[in-house]
Parts: C-alpha cells; sequence; structure tokens
C-alpha cells in the first residue's frame, strides 16, 4: 500500500512531536513500512541547504523551492501547534513552500492549549491540499498549554504572583476564595493540576490518537478497493474531508482577566542571571534562531514567536516572560480554560 510514513512536525514544546511520531509509527507498524521522521522545528531544518539555489538574503520564503519531497507511495502524519487560532505565522510561509506533496496521502494533526483550535486545523488542510497532498484524515488534540505549565523559573513565580496579588486576586476570589489569602501562591500544585491542558496529552487521548488511525487506515482501504483507486487518493481535494473553522479566518485576539484584547506581540523572554549558567541550551532551541549569546549572556535578539521552547528547555528555570499583557492573558486562560477539551477528529 505505501513504502513510507513519515511524521512530519513542528513542534518548540513537544506536544505535536509526540501525538505526530505516535501516530506515524502506529501506521508504519500496521502498514509494515519504515517511519521517518521530519522535525522542522529548528531554523536549520528550514533553510535551504547550501547546494540547491543560493537566496539572497531578505528573500520571502515564498519564493524558496520546496525542501521535502513526498510521492504517491507516501503517508504523511503532519503535525502542528494551534497559536492564536490558526497555524504559527511567521512559520506558515515554510509550511506553504517548503513542502510538495505530489499526491501523497496525509493526515493533518493540530495540537492546542486547551483553549480552542478554532481556524488551526481548517489552515492547515487547506494548506496540505494546496502542496500537493491527498488529506485524507485531520484531528486536533488538546495537549498542555506553552504558557501555562509547571514553571521552575523562580523569577517568573515571583513577577506573576506579585501581578495576581496586586491587580487581580479579586477576580481569582470569586473562582477560588483560597486565591483571596493576599499571599496566594497561584503555583502550588493544585494550581498547576487546573492549569489549561495540564498533563495532556494522557492515555485517554492516546486511545483516540490509536482510534483516529484505524479510521486512516479503514478509509485508505475502502478506497483502495475502487479500481483506479490511487488517483482518485490524489486527487481527494475534490472529496476533502470536512473540517471545522476556516482557513483564511483572521487570528484570534488574547483577552485578558477582563475580557479586553491584550497585545503581547512584542513580548520576549527575560534571563534570570542569577541562575543562568551560559549553558547555550536556550539558544539551540530557539526554532527562530533568535537568541544570541556574547560572554556566555544568552538573549533573544530576533524574533520572538512566544513559542516557549527556550522557557521549558532551560535546566536552570532562568527564562521566563514578564510582560503584563502576557501574564493577564495567561492569568485568564488558567482561570477559563481549565475544563476538558476532547480531542476530535474527522475521515
Ligand atoms: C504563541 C502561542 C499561541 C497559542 N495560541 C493558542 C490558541 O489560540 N488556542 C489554544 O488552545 N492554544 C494555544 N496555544 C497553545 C499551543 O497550541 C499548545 O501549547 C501546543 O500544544 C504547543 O505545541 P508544541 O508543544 O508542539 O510546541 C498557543 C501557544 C503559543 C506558544
Ligand atoms: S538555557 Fe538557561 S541557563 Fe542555559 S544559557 Fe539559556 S538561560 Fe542560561
Ligand atoms: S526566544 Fe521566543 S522564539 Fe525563541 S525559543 Fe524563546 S520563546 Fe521561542
Amino acid at each position: 500500500m505505501f513504502q513510507k510514513v513519515y511524521a512530519v512536525f513542528f513542534s518548540p514544546t513537544g506536544n505535536t512531536k509526540v501525538l505526530t511520531e505516535t501516530l506515524a509509527e502506529q501506521l508504519a507498524v500496521s502498514y509494515d513500512v519504515p517511519c521517518e521522521v521530519i522535525d522542522f522545528t529548528r531554523l536549520q531544518a528550514r533553510t535551504v541547504p547550501e547546494n540547491t539555489e543560493r537566496v539572497p538574503s531578505g528573500t520571502d520564503w515564498n519564493q524558496f523551492s520546496h525542501q521535502y519531497t513526498f510521492t504517491p507511495d507516501d503517508l504523511v502524519v503532519f503535525g502542528m501547534p494551534t497559536y492564536a487560532g490558526k497555524l504559527p505565522n511567521k512559520i506558515l510561509p515554510f509550511v506553504r513552500s517548503g513542502f510538495a506533496g505530489n499526491g501523497a496521502a496525509a493526515a493533518a494533526l493540530v495540537t492546542f492549549g486547551n483553549r480552542s483550535f478554532d481556524n488551526a486545523l481548517a489552515e492547515l488542510c487547506a494548506c496540505l491540499n494546496e502542496g500537493g497532498f491527498a488529506t485524507i484524515g485531520a484531528a486536533a488534540f488538546a495537549a498542555q498549554h506553552a504558557f501555562a505549565w509547571d514553571e521552575k523559573a523562580p523569577a517568573f513565580r515571583k513577577v506573576y504572583n506579585q501581578y495576581l496579588e496586586h491587580e487581580t486576586a479579586d477576580v481569582f476570589a470569586e473562582k477560588d476564595p483560597t486565591a483571596a489569602a493576599g499571599t496566594a501562591d497561584m503555583m502550588t500544585e493544585d494550581r498547576q493540576a487546573g492549569m489549561p491542558g495540564f498533563g495532556r496529552p494522557d492515555p485517554r487521548d492516546f486511545n483516540e490518537l490509536k482510534a483516529f488511525g484505524k479510521a486512516i487506515q479503514k478509509k485508505i482501504t475502502e478506497w483502495s478497493a475502487v479500481p483506479g483507486n490511487r488517483t482518485e487518493l490524489s486527487e481527494a481535494k475534490s472529496q476533502s474531508i470536512f473540517v471545522p473553522g476556516k482557513a483564511d479566518a483572521p487570528y484570534y485576539t488574547p483577552t485578558g482577566l477582563d475580557g479586553k484584547p491584550e497585545n503581547f506581540l512584542k513580548a520576549k523572554p527575560k534571563t534570570d542571571w542569577e541562575r543562568c549558567t551560559g549553558c547555550g541550551t536556550c539558544a539551540a532551541v530557539c526554532p527562530m534562531g533568535s537568541i544570541a549569546g556574547r560572554d556566555g549572556r544568552w538573549e533573544t535578539t530576533g524574533i520572538c514567536i512566544k513559542c516557549h521552547a527556550c522557557v521549558k528547555a532551560c535546566p536552570e528555570g532562568a527564562k521566563y516572560f514578564d510582560d503584563e499583557a502576557y501574564l493577564s492573558h495567561r492569568a485568564m486562560l488558567v482561570r477559563d480554560y481549565t475544563k476538558r477539551c476532547e480531542p476530535c477528529w474527522f475521515v
């Protein structure tokens, strides 16, 4: 049926990676074919190799030639996280231009932080179809929100708790009376468990992922029974699966505790210099290649997409965001989006 299954993903904090790889491996085992991983999280994986055409600086990503090419004998599980209800806007041009489907079958998968995937799955399906893939299945899985996890950074705990105590304790008091206690520590274990998507994906999610994989296989088997179906598979655009949302919808506008829009587009992570050892891990994991260091002081000098890869990877808990608009949005997520969102899938 297929010669190879691919796990293709962008995944700064690892949720999308684990789900995409697990599904791809499951499908590879079922078809008894190899599974290859294409992780384009790092900037190097999205840069045109030296031996292809030279790209002058300032060139639009859209003009890049395809880097990753597939065939109709491939089955590709393509995973992306939801950012502001869509695909990460700085990575979107590469998703559009970096892959040539050539009729390969694709399963689209998005993760989201238990708020909503809004239009992300629709956008991913549209990108894959435009890129020449036959999208035969699509799924959205809730996962731990990159903005609200069990941060180790003491500097973050301090600014966040200060923010909550001084600005908003009364708001939380309505939902959680212990938060009104003046010195309420919002980072207690109870509060962590009440974070959007805490501990996800979990065993229930992985069971759903298995069911999604089985449904994809069933659909492929049904199509295989139709003579000449290989062409049909590659022309699946015409019989596109239905997914909720609109590919060309605007981005979600983050709101704060007061329900008003919050803008933290310019926010960048800070470094707690008392804890930083200068190891450079943060620079190595930044998907934008935006952390540069001089004399062991690693700082964000370029574009920051707020992905939290550096925050999560820092072994010392020295990276953190302290932007007020960000803190307010984060607190709103913790207040309003802890009710479990179940995964959903479409074939
Ligand atoms: C900048 C940014 C924006 C996000 N926007 C949303 C969103 O609109 N809705 C949502 O439910 N989760 C949102 N999330 C949470 C991510 O979708 C979620 O944490 C995802 O699993 C991260 O994927 P990764 O672990 O593969 O990096 C956002 C995360 C980031 C970093
Ligand atoms: S990963 Fe943490 S400790 Fe290492 S250089 Fe970056 S901020 Fe410093
Ligand atoms: S600096 Fe910004 S883009 Fe780079 S890893 Fe940290 S949060 Fe992500």
